[in-house]
């Protein structure tokens, strides 16, 4: 199968540590074994150093796009990481173009975002398409997809199947800043819709709901087209 895996920036880092490397360590030894059977890239995300410059410079009053543009940054060194990591490509495609390059030689790709304006998960969505993916894998720090926020609504509760209609009401009024891109974004889910791409949310803590993620075991929120 080919897979692009989106790994939340707050997966890579704890409160009190910029790199979680236990944790990095089992996502790399998981990742090895998804090479062994599939075609993946990997999309990482800003995490919580991505927000302190994006919180920093939004009281500085620079704008959005250029906060955004922080943002990127950040989510491009973490893709440098992880993909030295794990022994993969010190190039970080930039482009949609660089991806289609380097695809047709790799058989991972490590990347961060794009483009202002979009999330890394939105990146991950295009670029699914663009490859012509067979899956989207969001690993976040939570289950799932909830009927809330699970940290502000403790009652809040998972959900195991859901359409992308539903996902588009839950989401359709949310904030789209720099850092504060919600979960599941309404552009994603316009790109999920028009490629037909299935997705799964998954918490990306142990590394190894990836897999079971992948092998269509009952975990996280699973998205239906209809
Ligand atoms: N309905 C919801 N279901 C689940 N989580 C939600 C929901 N609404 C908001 N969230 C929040 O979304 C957070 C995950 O999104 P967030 O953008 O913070 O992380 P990420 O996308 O994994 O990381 P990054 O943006 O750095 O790549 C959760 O920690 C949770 O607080
Ligand atoms: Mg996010």
């Amino acid at each position: 199968m080919k897979i692009v895996i989106k790994i939340g920036g707050h997966l890579l880092s704890t409160p009190m540590s910029i790199v979680d490397l236990d944790y990095v360590r089992e996502l790399a030894s998981v990742l090895e074994d998804i090479k062994r059977k599939h075609e993946m890239i990997i999309v990482t995300g800003g995490g919580s150093l991505s927000r302190f410059y994006i919180d920093a410079l939004r009281k500085r009053g620079i704008n959005e796009a250029l906060c955004d543009l922080m943002g990127i940054e950040i989510s491009r060194l973490n893709a440098l990481f992880l993909s030295l990591f794990i022994g993969g490509p010190i190039k970080i495609p930039n482009t949609v173009e660089d991806v289609l390059d380097y695809s047709s030689r790799r058989k991972i790709i490590v990347m961060g975002g794009l483009q202002p304006g979009q999330s890394t998960t939105t990146t991950a969505a295009i670029i699914a398409e663009t490859i012509k993916a067979d899956l989207l894998i969001i690993a976040t720090n939570v289950e799932g997809i909830y009927t809330r926020d699970p940290f502000k609504d403790p009652s809040a509760k998972k959900i195991d199947e859901i359409t992308i209609d539903q996902l588009k009401e839950m989401f359709r009024e949310k904030e789209v800043k720099a850092g504060t891109y919600p979960l599941i974004d309404y552009m994603t889910l316009r790109i999920l819709e028009r490629a037909k791409i299935p997705a799964v949310v998954v918490n990306g803590r142990p590394p190894m709901n990836i897999i079971r993620a992948i092998r269509g075991e009952n975990i996280g929120t699973r998205i239906r087209m209809k």
